[in-house]
């Protein structure tokens, strides 16, 4: 499985022939939008953790051209729908086989209006689980002790975890919940985008590797293989 850091919380996941582009935040992000080509992603699924701005920017057009299909919460699901666009709508705690793999839509503390404040039902996160590998993609959320019952049914290859403090939890509730989840392989997104959730990359680095972890933080457009 390789997975493409495409800035803030944007991810394209490649699982054998499957393209899966993870909550695309590209054109309207400064930092992304000279390095990586919206109009070049080809994705076969388009995971959708909650419905906020920086979740969902690139999600319809992206979708419209490429014909993919948007998996998210209900609400969100049913929002696309009425677009004319292919959906797979989940909940919490439901897991669905693709022919990628299995996903299960996790709990995040988090909100999920939509940018006009529309419901976007409530956010969440996934886990990818295919033969070889599960990795947990926590989406917008606070440390919660719901990520405590992650490892009695999942075994982490790597999880990604927002880190940038503010909107979602910081550097030092991360390393917490990489202990919750199990977890010793890190990949750190929501971070440095703008103002509120810059961070101190030595420092966030030192803060896992002090718990016995690696914490990945990967620059736009590089990729990890697990
Ligand atoms: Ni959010
Ligand atoms: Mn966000």
């Amino acid at each position: 499985m390789e997975i493409k850091f495409l800035g803030h919380a944007s991810l394209l996941i490649t699982i054998g022939e499957s393209r899966l582009l993870v909550d695309p935040f590209i054109s309207g992000n400064e930092k992304a939008a000279n390095i990586i080509d919206v109009n070049a992603l080809h994705p076969d699924y388009i995971l959708l953790t909650h419905a906020h701005q920086d979740h969902i920017l690139d999600a319809e057009s992206i979708a419209k051209r490429s014909g993919a299909t948007i998996v998210s919460n209900y609400e969100i699901a049913t929002h696309y729908q009425t677009k004319g666009i292919n959906v797979h709508p989940m909940n919490h705690g439901g897991n669905w086989s693709f022919d990628f793999g299995t996903l299960r839509y996790t709990n995040a503390i988090h909100t999920s209006s939509f940018p006009d404040g529309s419901y976007g039902g409530q956010p969440g996160g996934f886990i990818i689980s295919t033969e070889e590998k599960q990795v947990y993609i926590a989406g917008d959320t606070a440390l919660t002790m719901d990520m405590k019952l992650i490892p009695m049914t999942f075994k982490l290859d790597l999880a990604i975890l927002p880190i940038g403090d503010n909107f979602t939890m910081g550097i030092e509730d991360a390393v917490i919940a990489s202990d919750f989840i199990q977890c010793d392989n890190i990949l750190g997104y929501h971070y440095d985008t703008f103002g509120y959730i810059e961070i101190d990359h030595k420092l966030a680095v030192k803060s896992f590797e002090n718990a016995g972890k690696t914490l990945h933080l990967l620059p736009i457009g590089a990729s990890l293989v697990v």
